[in-house]
């Protein structure tokens, strides 16, 4: 929406929430996320193209296109607990907008949802039309975070989803003339609804699909002897597979992947073709093969046992240049650790220490794990490193130095593959990383 008021100078954006401490937030100089880019662009248009508020009856009703961002995370009760999306506050937010608006409006679903979504909230908004008329569109974001400014700024594609109806088109149309404001008409595609919601959901288990069958590879890579990112690159030059998305690592996170991958599984399960269910459930099982797997091997390596030993973790984010931890592998491998009574000390430098004990599960008072200022701080009389985030920091620390104050055998896992090896085996490390036999 920030860049969409950043873009648009006719329009007016104004974002709403319940959340009154959030909408504080985005109006204070302090903005609750970390994104590179963002803090200029918000700030740079806010109280002239957007407004942050929690008056959602007026921005209702002064609205022509609402678009509603609502999260749908995985239910955890009733049926399709563990799969589908827990679409509660898409109702809600449904009704919300039926009881209030006075006229016709255009209704955006830009949350990820479940194929055929709209329907349920064309259905919610017509039987309580009243006279006025609401069109739904699917319109599903692509960003990925960390790059996300650059990601809205120059998208690959914006898709937009709508009835194939006169009034349909005519919707479509509009939401097509905001984005047409900077990105140019080719990028523009224009689809049926249901194509629209099925292509956010297949997009992402595509990319996952792409880690889990690199990481599988790196499994065998490990065992064999092979590299790889030498594998990586060499069918990463065949035009048809391509280059990007192939970086072996200790298991991807985020936000979306496992979420979307579990909706389609469900979707594919209840619309009866259960082999494909199966097949993208499998991109998940990797997925938590792959995590496991890397706490298994910083066990056995350290001659089977971590108990009572310090364990430093670098990078606790899912991935590098954001505070996101949502599902971020470092999680599972902090968890494995510490059921090997291992104490571990974290240092992320944009994840609060706060954010860290809530996602293991641990009170502001255990000692299991240690939250350090500084990678040398952490790494300080510790048995074994471990690189969990990609950070550009990291390449630039002093492994000499904390080779020095380091336990002997200093060990050095590189779940990211970052770091240059037989640099570090050369200053003393016991270096191993991802598929590197
Ligand atoms: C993803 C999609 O990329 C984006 O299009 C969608 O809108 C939301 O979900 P995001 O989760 O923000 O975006 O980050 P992404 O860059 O896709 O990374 C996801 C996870 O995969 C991270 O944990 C990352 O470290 C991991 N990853 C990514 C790999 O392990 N290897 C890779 O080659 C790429």
């Amino acid at each position: 929406m920030a860049m969409i008021a950043h873009k648009c100078k006719g329009h007016t954006v104004t974002v709403v929430d319940i959340n009154q401490a959030r909408i504080d937030a985005w109006n204070s100089e302090e903005l609750p996320i970390f994104e590179p880019g963002l803090d200029e662009i918000v700030k740079g248009c806010r109280g002239k193209t957007l407004f942050f508020s929690t008056d959602i009856d007026t921005a209702i009703r002064e609205a022509d296109i609402i678009f509603m961002s609502v999260n749908t995370p995985t239910k955890t009760y009733g049926v399709g607990a563990g799969r589908a999306a827990d679409l509660r506050y898409i109702e809600k937010c449904a009704r919300k907008i039926a009881e209030v608006a006075e006229d016709d409006k255009i209704v955006v679903e830009k949350s990820t949802l479940p194929v055929r979504t709209a329907e349920s909230i064309k259905r919610i908004l017509e039987s309580n039309s009243k006279g006025r008329k609401f069109q739904v569109l699917s319109n599903p974001e692509f960003l990925a975070e960390g790059t996300a400014v650059a990601d809205l700024e120059n998208p690959d594609r914006v898709l937009i989803g709508g009835d194939q109806t006169p009034d349909g088109l005519a919707a479509i149309q509009k939401l097509v003339d905001v984005y047409a404001e900077w990105v140019p008409a080719e990028n523009i595609l224009t689809t049926n609804v249901w194509s629209s919601e099925l292509s956010k959901l297949t997009a992402n288990a595509f990319l996952a699909q792409r880690i889990s069958s690199i990481n599988a590879i790196s499994a065998l890579c490990e065992a064999t002897g092979a590299n790889v990112d030498e594998v990586a690159h060499a069918i990463g030059t065949d035009s048809r597979i391509g280059p990007k998305f192939l970086k072996s690592s200790v298991g991807f996170g985020g936000s979306c992947f496992q979420k979307d991958i579990l909706n389609l599984v469900y979707l594919c399960d209840h619309f009866g073709v259960p082999e494909a269910a199966t097949y993208w459930n499998g991109v998940i099982e990797m997925n938590d093969f792959q995590k496991h797997r890397f706490a298994r091997r910083v066990v056995s390596t350290m001659f089977n046992t971590v108990s009572d030993k310090k364990i430093a973790v670098l990078g606790f984010a899912f991935k590098k240049d954001t505070n996101d931890t949502r599902e971020s592998a470092a999680i599972y491998i902090c968890k494995d650790l510490l059921d090997e009574q291992a104490n571990v000390a974290i240092y992320d430098p944009k994840v609060p220490e706060a954010q860290m004990r809530r996602d293991l599960g641990l009170s502001e008072s255990d000692t299991s794990i240690t939250v350090c200022a500084d990678a040398y701080e952490a790494t300080k009389d510790a048995h074994a490193v471990l690189i969990l985030t990609e950070w550009d920091e990291f390449t630039a620390l002093d492994f000499k130095k904390i080779h020095d104050h380091m336990n002997l055998p200093a060990f050095l896992f590189d779940g990211r593959n970052l770091l240059d090896l037989d640099a570090l085996r050369k200053i003393g490390f016991e270096a191993s990383g991802i598929g590197r036999g």
